[in-house]
């Protein structure tokens, strides 16, 4: 039997909604897959303060680098968030051929290519559904079941906090109010200027970006707005000509090159992105062939996440892979059969 010897790197609202997770249906995986998943250590900064689960202490440890390099750790689950840590940790696992699972959007938005390299040259493996969406396998729908076709355009709403905080607004909330309840049920990020400003969804738009048209474009260069100056009076005058307002994040292919955004946007209420309330993402893509898809659900918050990584181990035994289409990727056939036939 196979078993997966896992470091676990942080453990706030992710990284505890993952141990729980993981202590809960470890007999189901075992019995689902044939696999053992063990988590043999939890790295933290500080292994005095308290945790939202409860830790045997033999588990904790600060020492990140021994685990990284201990061959007995064949995963490594990195859910501290944050940049240059982070990557460190990511960089090292995959350069030690290790299979590492993680919800970083930020850093997976900025390095992918790299990384992607690091694993093919050292055969390690990196997943990261968790990074976009929390519970909606977008990546692995648009690897899996649209290669086939041409992405024209992706849009949605991919942050989960924002989408609460105006959804709060809708209701006559105030932004302080609304931001303290999303802060409180963990869907901002350590630093909720990442949530507010739109960077948070720009990273995820550019990892969509990468999957959907084969183009790392790095979330620096997508232009962004954030909803800093959106107020209770915006949303109810929205509302009273028949719109609302969100933090849409689109990309299109423009002329053979592929143009991105991330902004409030003014929505007339029967759009479908206008529906969509609370932590709650929605995607929407358009192809070629199949024409308009949306793929929607919880996409932030403890469980959402912890469920997404989670999903990502079990991928590791099923040796599943996340496969961006390529950028030298012919054009699909029946775009090449429609030109024939005009
Ligand atoms: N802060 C993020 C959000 C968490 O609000 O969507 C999930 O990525």
């Amino acid at each position: 039997m196979k078993t997966l010897n896992i470091a676990l790197f942080g453990c706030g609202t992710v990284g505890s909604g993952v141990y729980s997770l993981l202590s809960e249906v470890a007999q189901k995986i075992t019995w689902r897959t044939g696999a053992t998943f063990r988590v043999a250590k939890v790295c933290v900064c500080d292994l005095q303060k308290e945790r939202p689960v409860q830790i045997p202490p033999e588990l904790l440890t600060t020492d990140g680098t021994a685990l990284l390099d201990d061959p007995a750790i064949n995963v490594v689950v990195e859910v501290i968030g944050g940049e240059a840590q982070a990557l460190g940790i990511i960089t090292r696992a995959l350069v030690n051929g290790k299979q590492v699972v993680t919800a970083n959007k930020l850093v997976v938005a900025k390095y992918l290519p790299l990384l992607r390299r690091l694993e093919e040259l050292h055969g390690g493996r990196l997943l990261y559904g968790a990074s976009v969406c929390g519970s909606v396998p977008i990546l692995k729908l648009i690897d899996e079941t649209l290669p086939f076709d041409h992405v024209n355009k992706v849009r949605g709403i991919l942050n989960g906090s924002t989408n609460f905080i105006l959804s709060r607004l809708a209701d006559g909330v105030s932004r302080t109010d609304a931001l303290a309840i999303a802060e409180r049920e963990g869907f901002l990020e350590a630093d909720p200027t990442a949530d507010i400003s739109g960077a948070d969804a720009a990273q995820k738009l550019s990892i969509l970006i990468y999957h959907a048209f084969g183009v790392h474009l790095s979330p620096d260069a997508i232009p962004t707005t954030g909803i800093e100056y959106i107020t209770e009076r915006d949303l109810e005058h929205a509302h009273a000509g028949g719109s609302t307002i969100k933090l849409v994040a689109e990309a299109w292919r423009e002329h053979g090159i592929v143009k991105a955004s991330v902004a409030p946007r003014l929505l007339p209420l029967g759009d479908p992105l206008a529906a969509v309330r609370d932590e709650v993402n929605i995607v929407e893509v358009t192809c070629e062939g199949v024409g308009v898809q949306h793929f929607t659900g919880r996409g932030a918050g403890s469980i959402p996440t912890a469920n997404a990584v989670v999903t990502d181990l079990l991928d590791i035994v099923k040796d599943r892979r996340y496969r961006p289409h390529q950028p030298t990727a012919p054009p699909p056939i029946h775009a090449l059969l429609n030109r024939v036939a005009a």
